[in-house]
């Protein structure tokens, strides 16, 4: 038999995947090669930047290992994570029973269950632009498109409800809500997030609700989206990977809301879960550490994050051709440069990054037009090193819009 040496082909979903935040490193490398040293400012990881995880979280994790509890979980995850999640909703104003919730490997995988269980091929979820990029990535996977809602820079980021309303179809099935929100900062009142429900209620969309930075509003913890309306068909997601320090760890969860109308959809989410067995076993013990042990650490966390986000916005508007919104919750800015005609965003970022070895994201990796001139900061490194950035980052601008 002959053998075949042609390459194997790959599948066609693949090439609608993008994902800017860790593609761009690719170019990054390159310039580590020819010797400039990079700063990288494209990933949201805390503990890349000098926070630590809570001591008495490792503990948990370590304990778990020690006691044997190494092989697999339930798929739901273990009771006592469970519990100690629907006890924080509870507090928080939502009540939850630990049958509706579910432990996932980081919130990223709890999301992509519950797109795959409710999102047929060829239907559509409402996300916002800019969007974190998960989204767009999992609709690329599993077939499905993204229909991108406005939110906007002169009204401090906030979601345009009527450009929500308008877009809706008979093959819209969600509304993804971030908030506090990645990569803006932006923290919707009350009265957009009232909204935000009713449409969904009239239009029969469940609501994925991606309250990851809900701890990390600077003015202190925002109440999940579900708290305004108990009955509303919402799934509420956070995990250990922000507000606990321990991204790499991927433990997080969801909870379905307790209205009959997702029952449908949690059945579904559970039975998928049931096919990659369980989430990594001794960090779910870290989930009941976290919800009922000492969180001191949020608290000088924030403080830390709005320091930096002031003097990022404080240097960035400073510059001639930017304008930055303050952030009000998270560790990332969403600034605009004013790009000379038949430039892009992600010219533009190429560029700095040649330039200067400042690595951020173009604007256009999370859905904005790359003539807009948008791109993300992550702000997490030490003021006096953002200092030094900031002074790069004018530096290069100024020559590169005279250009
Ligand atoms: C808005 C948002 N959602 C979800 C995630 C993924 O978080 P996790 O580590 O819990 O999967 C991130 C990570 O940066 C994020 O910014």
């Amino acid at each position: 038999m002959p053998v075949i040496t042609a390459p194997i082909r790959t599948a066609r979903r693949v090439d609608r995947f993008t994902y800017a935040i860790r593609n761009i490193v690719a170019e990054a490398r390159k310039v580590e090669q020819a010797g400039t040293r990079v700063r990288y400012l494209n990933i949201g990881d805390p503990n890349q930047f000098g926070f630590v995880t809570p001591p008495h979280l490792i503990e948990a994790v370590d304990k778990a290992m020690r006691d044997g509890h190494n092989g697999y979980t339930a798929s739901a995850g273990i009771l006592t994570a469970r519990e100690a999640v629907a006890a924080d909703f509870d507090r928080r104003g939502v009540p939850t029973s630990p049958d509706r919730v579910l432990i996932t490997s980081g919130t990223s995988e709890g999301l992509e269950l519950a797109l795959t269980a409710i999102v047929d091929e060829g239907e559509s979820v409402l996300v916002p632009s800019p969007t974190y990029p998960l989204y767009t990535a999992v609709l690329a996977k599993i077939g499905a498109e993204p229909q991108y809602y406005r939110t906007d820079p002169a009204q401090q980021w906030l979601p345009d409800l009527d450009d929500i309303r308008r877009q809706i179809t008979p093959a819209t099935r969600a509304l993804v809500v971030i908030d506090p929100n990645n990569p803006t900062g932006a923290i919707y009142p009350d009265d957009v997030r009232r909204e935000l429900i009713a449409i969904a209620d009239q239009h029969g969309l469940v609501i994925l609700a991606d309250e990851v930075y809900g701890d990390l509003a600077y003015a202190g913890p925002v109440p999940p989206m579900a708290s305004l309306d108990r009955d509303a068909p919402i799934i509420s997601y956070s995990s250990l990977s922000k507000a606990y320090l321990a991204p790499g760890w991927r433990a997080g969860w969801m909870a379905v809301g307790r209205t009959p109308r997702l029952d449908g959809a949690l059945g579904a989410i559970k039975k998928l879960a049931d096919g990659r067995l369980c989430s990594p076993g001794p960090m779910q013990y870290a989930v009941t550490a976290a919800l009922t042990g000492d969180r001191s650490h949020q608290r000088t966390f924030r403080s830390e994050l709005e320091r930096r986000a002031t003097l990022t916005t404080t240097r960035l508007n400073a510059i001639e051709g930017l304008r930055c919104v303050q952030p009000r919750g998270a560790f990332y800015a969403m600034p605009q440069v004013a790009l000379p005609p038949g430039k892009t965003d992600a010219d533009y970022i190429l560029a700095l990054l040649r330039s200067t070895g400042i690595l951020c994201v173009y604007g256009s990796g999370f859905g904005t037009r790359p003539e807009d001139g948008f791109f993300r900061v992550v702000f997490l490194a030490a003021p006096a090193e953002l200092e030094s950035i900031y002074d790069d980052i004018a530096d290069f601008t100024r020559e590169y819009l005279r250009a």
